[in-house]
C-alpha cells in the first residue's frame, strides 16, 4: 500500500504582505513534501489564510474596503508569491471558503453538544493585534506583549468557553510522547500552561462581526483560533459528504507533520490536540515548531516593521537562491538571521564555489577530454563513490527526521569533496601524460557522485535541478532513489552551462 504523508503550514492573516518569515515555514513545507514525494508517499499539502477577526475588519476599514474585498486583495499577493518560489500545494484554503464555514460551524455544535463547550463570559488582559487574552507571561511591566509589543487592554465578553481544564491529564500524557519538537518547546508549554493552572478557552466573540457566526446564538462569531485551527481538517472535507482525503490523510495510515513558528505552539500542541481529542480525531505525529528569523535581535515582523520582501529576493537573485537559503542557513531548532551580506555570501560560497563549479568543471573536462560522453566503467567500488552511498543514507536520516538544514550541509561536504578529488587527483595531468583508464575513472566517479549531489538537492533547487543533470547527460526524471545507485546511460553533453553564477 501506498504511503500517505499530509503537511501544513500555519494559515497566514491577510493583514498585509507576506515577509520572509512566512516564506520561511512554507519552504521547508514545499522541501519536505517533494521529498516524501521522492520516497513514493501520496502527499497532501495544505497552506492557505486565516481572514476573520477584529484586525482585518479593522484594516478593510482603514482601507475603506468591505473585509473580504480587502482580503481578496492580499490573499491574490500570497497566491502569486507561493507561485513564483515554486510552492506546490494541493490545496490553498481561506477560512471564508464555503466548505470551511459550513464544517466549523458543525464543530462548533457538536462540541457543545458535548458539553465541552459552554456559555459564560470573560474577563483579562487582551492584544488587539494578536487577537489573544495574554497572561502575565506575556507581558512585560508595561502590559506590552512581549511578541508584538503592542499594549495589552481590560477586555469582558460574553463568550463561550472550551473547556481546556478537563485535559490537563490527558495532556500531560501527550507531553511525554515526542510530538512536539524541539524538545525545550515542551518544557516551556509544561511549565507556563499545562502544570500551571491551566485555563479554559475563550472560542467566541460578540465585540466585532467580520468572523463565523455561530448557529446557536447569531450574536456570537468564532474567535478566530478556533476557527483557523479547524482549517487543517476542514481542508480535508470533514464534516462534509465527502471525507475521504480526511480518511487517507487524517488517519493512521498517513503521517501527519505540522510546521509552525515558535509563537504559536501554545495554539496548536495545547488547544488544537484538545479540540482533535474532543473529535475522536488523532493528534498530529510531529509538530515541528521552528525559530523566529531575527532582524536584529527581534523576531522579524509586519507590526514591527522589520520585514524583507522575499518577491524582491526571488526577483533580484532567484527562487532557488532563497529556498536553498532558507533550508540551508536556516535550521529549525534555533533562531536565524537574514540579512542580504549573510545571503549572497552562502549563494557563493555553497552554490556558486561548491555544487556550480564542481558541475561545470566536470562536465566540461567530459566533453573536452572524452568528446561528451565516458565509456562505462563499474566505479562502485572505488573509496568516493562509496561515501557518495553513503551520504545518501545519512540525508535521509535527517530528512526523515526533518533536520532539513542538517541534511543539506551533508550534501554539500559531499561536494567539498569532490573538489578536493580533483584537486588531488589533478585530471590535467593524467590527460597529458595519457593515463586515460585513470582519467576515464576520475571522471566517472566525479559523475556519480554529482548525479548524487543534483538528486539530493532536488527538493530545494527546483528549477536548476533538469540543468544540473542535464550537464550530466540525463533526464531529470529518470533518477529515483530506487536507481540512483546503479548505472545509466548517458547522453553526449555538448554545451557548457554556467550554474549559480557567482553574485558580485
Ligand atoms: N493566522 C495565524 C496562524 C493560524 S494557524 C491555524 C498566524 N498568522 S501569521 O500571519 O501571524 O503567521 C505566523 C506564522 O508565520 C508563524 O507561526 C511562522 O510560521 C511564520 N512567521 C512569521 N514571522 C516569522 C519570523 N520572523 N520567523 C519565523 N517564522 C515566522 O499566526
Amino acid at each position: 500500500m501506498k504511503k500517505n504523508f499530509f503537511v501544513t503550514t500555519p494559515i497566514y492573516y491577510p493583514s498585509g504582505n507576506l515577509h520572509i518569515g512566512h516564506a520561511y515555514t512554507t519552504t521547508l513545507a514545499d522541501t519536505i513534501s517533494r521529498y516524501k514525494k521522492e520516497n513514493g508517499y501520496d502527499v497532501f499539502f495544505l497552506t492557505g489564510s486565516d481572514e476573520h477577526g477584529q484586525k482585518i475588519e479593522q484594516k478593510a476599514k482603514e482601507n475603506n474596503l468591505e473585509p473580504k474585498q480587502y482580503v481578496d486583495q492580499i490573499v491574490k499577493g500570497f497566491i502569486n508569491l507561493w507561485k513564483i518560489l515554486d510552492i506546490d500545494y494541493d490545496r490553498f484554503i481561506r477560512t471564508t471558503d464555503e466548505d470551511h464555514i459550513f464544517a466549523v460551524r458543525e464543530i462548533f455544535s457538536d462540541l457543545l453538544q458535548k458539553d465541552l463547550i459552554y456559555p459564560s463570559s470573560y474577563k483579562g488582559k487582551y492584544c488587539i493585534s494578536c487577537e489573544e487574552f495574554l497572561t502575565s507571561e506575556q507581558m512585560d511591566e508595561n502590559l506590552q506583549h512581549l511578541v508584538c509589543g503592542n499594549k495589552a487592554i481590560d477586555f469582558e465578553e460574553e463568550t463561550y468557553m472550551l473547556r481546556v481544564s478537563n485535559f490537563q491529564k490527558y495532556l500531560q500524557e501527550l507531553f511525554k510522547t515526542d510530538f512536539l519538537e524541539p524538545e525545550a518547546r515542551k518544557k516551556e508549554m509544561l511549565n507556563n500552561f499545562i502544570n500551571n493552572d491551566l485555563e479554559d478557552l475563550s472560542v467566541t466573540r460578540v465585540s466585532f462581526n467580520w468572523g463565523i457566526q455561530i448557529k446557536e446564538n447569531p450574536k456570537h462569531v468564532i474567535y478566530v483560533w478556533l476557527d483557523a485551527l479547524s482549517n487543517y481538517i476542514t481542508a480535508l472535507g470533514y464534516k462534509t459528504k465527502d471525507e475521504s482525503l480526511l480518511k487517507k490523510f487524517w488517519s493512521k495510515d498517513s503521517e501527519v507533520l505540522q510546521i509552525i513558528g515558535k509563537e504559536i505552539t501554545r495554539f496548536h500542541s495545547i488547544y488544537w490536540t484538545v479540540m482533535l481529542n474532543s473529535l475522536g480525531l488523532k493528534t498530529p505525529d510531529k509538530l515541528l515548531s521552528h525559530g523566529w528569523i531575527l532582524s536584529g535581535d527581534k523576531k522579524m515582523s509586519k507590526s514591527i516593521g522589520n520585514v524583507l520582501d522575499p518577491v524582491e529576493i526571488i526577483n533580484n537573485y532567484s527562487s532557488d537562491a532563497l529556498r536553498f537559503y532558507i533550508i540551508n542557513n536556516l535550521p529549525t531548532d534555533k533562531d536565524g538571521n537574514f540579512t542580504n551580506e549573510l545571503f549572497i555570501e552562502s549563494f557563493n560560497n555553497n552554490l556558486a564555489n561548491n555544487i556550480g563549479n564542481l558541475i561545470s568543471r566536470v562536465s566540461n573536462m567530459i566533453i573536452k577530454y572524452f568528446d561528451g560522453k565516458l565509456n562505462k566503467i563499474d566505479v562502485s567500488s572505488h573509496w568516493l563513490v562509496k561515501k557518495g552511498f553513503e551520504t545518501i543514507k545519512e540525508y535521509k536520516k535527517l530528512m526523515d527526521s526533518y533536520n532539513m538544514s542538517e541534511a543539506t550541509q551533508v550534501v554539500l561536504r559531499l561536494g567539498q569533496e569532490c573538489n578536493k578529488f580533483i584537486e588531488d587527483s589533478k585530471p590535467w595531468v593524467l590527460e597529458k601524460e595519457q593515463k586515460i583508464d585513470q582519467l576515464l575513472e576520475v571522471l566517472t566517479v566525479l559523475q556519480k557522485n554529482i548525479i548524487i549531489i543534483s538528486y539530493l538537492l532536488k527538493p530545494i533547487l527546483v528549477k536548476s535541478y533538469p540543468s544540473m543533470i542535464k550537464q550530466m547527460g540525463l533526464n531529470p526524471n529518470l533518477i529515483t532513489f530506487e536507481n540512483i545507485e546503479g548505472d545509466f546511460d548517458h547522453e553526449k553533453i555538448t554545451e557548457k552551462l554556467v550554474l549559480f553564477e557567482r553574485i558580485k
